[in-house]
């Protein structure tokens, strides 16, 4: 196991080979960011956002909570939402999930584990509305993996129908919402193809059709 001190020489060996690349990389980055990029992943320390996208420090403006969800009434994933559409901009919202998701498997699964359960509501909600199409998974993985993408696919949408991206799109701001899920196992991300790019997209996809 690493050491707390270890991280400080780590983070130094890193700051050093960064200048060795980039000898005003720092600076620049103080003076301002323009990310293009909004990550809203899991907490999984499995799954680094920067890391596996090979985007540097600037270029992914980033919120992670436990199964990746955009709960309406969270005011922190809303904030970063906001800050991101409205302020930097970002032409590029990607909702990452990932197979094997603790978070996901917790909100199915019992004896209950506290607090986290009223966060992974949601999860358990869309199990029972899902429970027809699940049942026909032959495997207990098959069933989870699944979950995990209608996880994505599920916050994608209410991504969608936040007031940020409404108000985005009604201004014709080009904002899109991607939906991705990302294998521990491999290494690779997988698009899971539910795209939203404006308001008809989101009709579309709601009433069951995928743009
Ligand atoms: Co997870």
């Amino acid at each position: 196991m690493k050491t707390i001190s270890q991280l400080f020489e780590n983070n130094r060996t890193w700051a050093t080979g960064m200048l060795q690349t980039d000898p005003h990389f720092f600076m620049r980055l103080a003076k301002q960011q323009t990310p293009h990029f909004l990550w809203i992943g899991c907490a999984d320390s499995r799954v680094p956002a920067n890391e596996i996208v090979g985007l540097l420090p600037g270029e992914l403006f980033v919120h992670r909570n436990v199964a990746n969800l955009m709960v309406h009434a969270d005011l922190n994933c809303l904030s970063v939402l906001h800050y991101a559409v409205e302020v930097l901009t970002v032409e590029h919202i990607i909702v990452c999930g990932h197979y094997g998701c603790g978070g996901v498997k917790a909100a199915v699964e019992n004896p209950p584990h506290g607090l986290v359960d009223d966060w992974l509501r949601p999860i358990r909600d869309m199990q029972r509305r899902q429970s027809g199409a699940l049942s026909r998974l032959p495997t207990a993985e098959q069933r989870l993996d699944r979950l995990c993408e209608l996880n994505v696919i599920e916050q994608v949408m209410n991504v969608g129908n936040t007031t940020v991206l409404q108000g985005a799109w009604r201004r014709g701001q080009q904002v899109t919402v991607h939906g991705w899920i990302y294998s521990i196992s491999d290494g690779l991300l997988r698009d899971l193809s539910v795209c939203l790019s404006s308001l008809a997209d989101l009709e579309r996809m709601e009433t069951g059709g995928r743009s």
